[in-house]
């Protein structure tokens, strides 16, 4: 695929992605051979009751969090109180250039990015999690203003107006942007992660865990069909915020 065409493709134009057999399960890749869009499976978000997710619906500025594009992988997925930037020219930490054209929906507010920082892999967990979505009506350390992703291990801050680019702390890269495509219904659905990711040095740093989690395997499993959606308030017991 050449770059002007790949240039063209992300969150916004998800829609023609996943009525394009073609591209299902396609790499795209910049001209250097570095992989930076991929197209899965389309999953329907569900609430925690198994009913469709509606994008009408959703509470601004909550952390909602559901796994994507495999079985351990987390994403949080934010309706903001206004709509992101577009066309946001971002680079990933070897140079490679991509872009986000804009957020999904009618206004263009609802984003969603993999949940896995880009510094040290610290990620929303059952237990704890210290990786969130600040509204704009909180305070952090991380960055001057709210209304931005922080992970308070190291106080990483990612501005989801500008397709999750980083804007405060030690992390080289932004976070990975799930793609979502919102139908007639007000259905949302995820097809396909933009950006680079860190899916790979996560299953590799935390094999035990996911073994025990997962299973052998189960870690990596792409999901399929259907992902349940749950708050991050509701998915962690603890949450701890700089
Ligand atoms: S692991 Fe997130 S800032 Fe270090």
């Amino acid at each position: 695929m050449k770059r002007r065409s790949f240039l063209k493709i992300s969150a916004s134009t998800a829609a023609a992605v996943a009525v394009s057999p073609s591209l299902i399960a396609e790499t795209l890749k910049s001209e250097d051979g570095k992989a930076l869009f991929k197209a899965y499976e389309k999953v329907q978000l569900k609430d925690a009751e198994g009913n469709p997710l509606k994008a009408s619906k959703l509470v601004k500025e909550e952390n909602y969090v559901f796994m994507y594009p495999h079985a351990a992988t987390p994403a949080i997925l934010v309706d903001l109180p206004e709509p992101t930037q577009k066309e946001v020219k971002l680079k990933a930490e070897d140079g490679t250039e991509y872009i986000y054209t804009s957020g999904s929906g009618s206004k263009g507010t609802i984003v969603a990015f993999s949940a896995i920082c880009a510094h040290q892999l610290t990620h929303p967990q059952k237990a704890m999690s210290m990786f969130q979505y600040v509204p704009t009506t909180g305070k952090t350390l991380a960055y001057e203003k709210p209304g931005v992703f922080v992970c308070s291990s190291h106080l990483a801050a990612y501005d989801p107006k500008q397709g999750g680019k980083v804007v405060g702390g030690p992390a080289n890269q932004g976070l990975a942007s799930i793609v979502l495509e919102i139908d007639k219904d007000d259905n949302i659905w995820a097809v396909a992660v933009l950006g680079p990711n860190k899916f790979q040095e996560f299953f590799d740093a935390f094999k035990t865990e996911h073994k025990a989690e997962f299973g052998r395997r189960g870690a990596k499993k792409l999901i399929a069909t259907e992902a349940k959606v749950v708050t991050l308030k509701n998915y962690s017991a603890e949450l701890i915020q700089a």
